[in-house]
């Protein structure tokens, strides 16, 4: 009786630890992520870009722009491929909507606009990579053939 409340003990215990593991683990590969560009600080992360600037816009579509979350709007913007999204991200784009300025009016680099691009697509129905184009070229050649054989879209 007292043993096996013992272990019922140090089963629930175990728990938390566990927990914390993966919690340490998933922080340090994230860490690992940040810094492979050398001295240069690393770039923010696509969220980060969306809740400084992006969303001041495409959180309630000021001037027609496609609403974050809205796959309606998003789907047939996805639909040209990630890289012209970029492109237009970080040139500008006059469309049928409004005007997006080019880097919607900050200075973040390519990369972290295109960073803040995928993470709004990706939550209106897209799977792009959290990183950039330029990135994934230098440092995962894996993606690049993905990314090069994604048509523009029907
Ligand atoms: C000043 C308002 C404003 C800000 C800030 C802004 N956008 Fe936009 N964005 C727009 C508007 C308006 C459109 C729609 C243009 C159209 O299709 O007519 C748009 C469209 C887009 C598109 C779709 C382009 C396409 O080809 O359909 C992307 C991608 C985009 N914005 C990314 C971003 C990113 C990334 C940021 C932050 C770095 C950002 N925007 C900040 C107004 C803004």
């Amino acid at each position: 009786m007292k043993r096996s409340s013992l272990r019922r003990l140090l089963a629930v215990r175990r728990l938390p630890a566990l927990l914390v593991g993966i919690t340490i683990a998933a922080a340090a590969s994230a860490a690992s992520a940040g810094d492979a560009s050398g001295s240069k600080p690393a770039p923010l992360a696509g969220q980060a870009v969306y809740e400084a600037l992006c969303y001041g816009c495409h959180r309630d579509g000021l001037g027609g722009a496609p609403k974050f979350g809205d796959a309606k709007a998003w789907q047939p913007r996805i639909a040209q491929g990630y890289d012209v999204l970029v492109g237009h991200a970080v040139k500008g784009f006059a469309g049928k909507s409004g005007t997006m300025p080019p880097r919607g009016g900050g200075s973040y680099s390519d990369e972290e606009v295109a960073r803040a691009v995928a993470y709004m697509a990706n939550h209106a129905g897209a799977s792009f990579p959290q990183s950039s184009t330029l990135a994934n070229r230098s440092q995962h050649g894996a993606h690049d053939r993905s990314i090069a054989a994604g048509s523009p879209g029907p």
